[in-house]
């Protein structure tokens, strides 16, 4: 039995996939996740068969599309980890990420990543090297206090000093200090087991959701949008994105999370999207603005809309403090242009 692998995702639908997903109009065709993330929306759709296009504006995100949405049947085997590297690619690898010593890691830390990324670059079949990536990346996320990127150096060595973490949370988070390749050896069989073939060809992309639309290679049945709203926890490139600098893969997309251009980059969005699909399906939740009730005015000038909504709690990183809120799924039929 395929199963999601542990990808730790920040504002991740983990929890809300079945419900999301039983909401949608149709039952097969193809569906676009334009903002995909950690792709657990895009993993549960191709579970239920549905043909899925998987894009995010970040690289990070692209490599755990590939591993898991795209690729059909790559695994990993543990031996690659052994793939002989020289010191000099090594040392020529570090020059280009070394930004991240005294960042993120210790420099002995990033040598070990440095050497990774060179073994990375050896695996020859593309999707192995995905898997391989995904799992670097997930290495990178666990070793960091709160499962992401931006939280300042001081701090994180603080965070990782057993001791002070034991006296202070009664939790030495042990797991921050494991070398690199320990999790990828932990989580390799959890990626491989995440692995299987719907049937489908399955396409991951990795555009600004504008440029996705016009790279769409044909139309699609539904537009899945879960995008960056203002003033929640949405600043994925500040979270991620490092990931994306240390392997050279950064690209340009618009800021959606900016708070009084949402709406208006999301009308933009959506003049776009209609000319492709039947349906856009978007998540929202009472927490966040604009309002299901401005969205669903904006959404009405392009077809018909209807409203789901779910109680849900979202567990808040870091505290005991358990957020009760309103899940909302907004569903636009087209109207058929005469
Ligand atoms: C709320 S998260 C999606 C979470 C996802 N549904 C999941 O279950 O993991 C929003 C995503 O939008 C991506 N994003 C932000 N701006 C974008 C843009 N202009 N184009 C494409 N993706 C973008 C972010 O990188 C982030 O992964």
């Amino acid at each position: 039995m395929s199963k999601y692998p542990k990808i730790n995702y920040i504002g991740n639908k983990d929890k809300l996939v079945d419900w999301i997903i039983d909401n949608f109009p149709i039952k097969k065709g193809v569906v676009l996740d334009l903002f995909s993330g950690g792709n657990s929306v895009s993993y549960a759709l191709k579970e239920k068969n549905y043909t899925v296009y998987s894009n995010d504006a970040l690289y990070s995100n692209f490599v755990i599309s590939k591993a898991i949405i795209e690729n059909k049947d790559k695994k990993l085997d543990e031996n690659v980890l052994n793939t002989k590297v020289t010191e000099s690619e090594i040392n020529k690898k570090y020059n280009n990420i070394k930004f991240l010593t005294n960042r993120l890691y210790y420099e002995q830390e990033v040598k070990e990543l440095a050497k990774l990324f060179v073994i990375s670059e050896k695996i020859e079949d593309e999707y192995e090297r995905y898997m391989f990536l995904a799992l670097i990346r997930r290495a990178m996320i666990r070793k960091l206090p709160y499962s992401r990127m931006n939280v300042p150096w001081n701090q994180i060595q603080k965070l990782r000093d057993e001791e002070y973490s034991y006296k202070k949370y009664k939790r030495r988070r042990a797991y921050h200090n494991y070398t690199f390749e320990k999790h990828i050896r932990d989580n390799l069989e959890n990626y491989n087991n995440a692995v299987f073939d719907n049937k489908k060809d399955n396409k991951s992309f990795n555009y600004d959701a504008f440029d996705m639309l016009d790279n769409l290679p044909s139309k699609v049945d539904i537009i899945y949008m879960d995008p960056p709203y203002p003033a929640t926890m949405n600043k994925y490139g500040d979270f991620y994105g490092l990931y994306d600098r240390a392997v050279n893969h950064e690209i340009k997309y618009v800021n959606f999370s900016e708070n009084n251009m949402f709406l208006n980059n999301l009308e933009k969005l959506i003049e776009k999207c209609i000319e492709k699909t039947k349906y856009i399906v978007i998540s929202e939740s009472n927490k966040t603005k604009p309002t299901v009730e401005e969205l669903s005015y904006m959404l009405s000038n392009y077809g018909k809309v209807k409203i789901f909504s779910k109680e849900h709690q979202y567990k808040v990183t870091g505290s005991e403090n358990k957020n009760k809120t309103i899940e909302m799924l907004i569903v636009l039929k087209v109207k058929e242009s005469s």
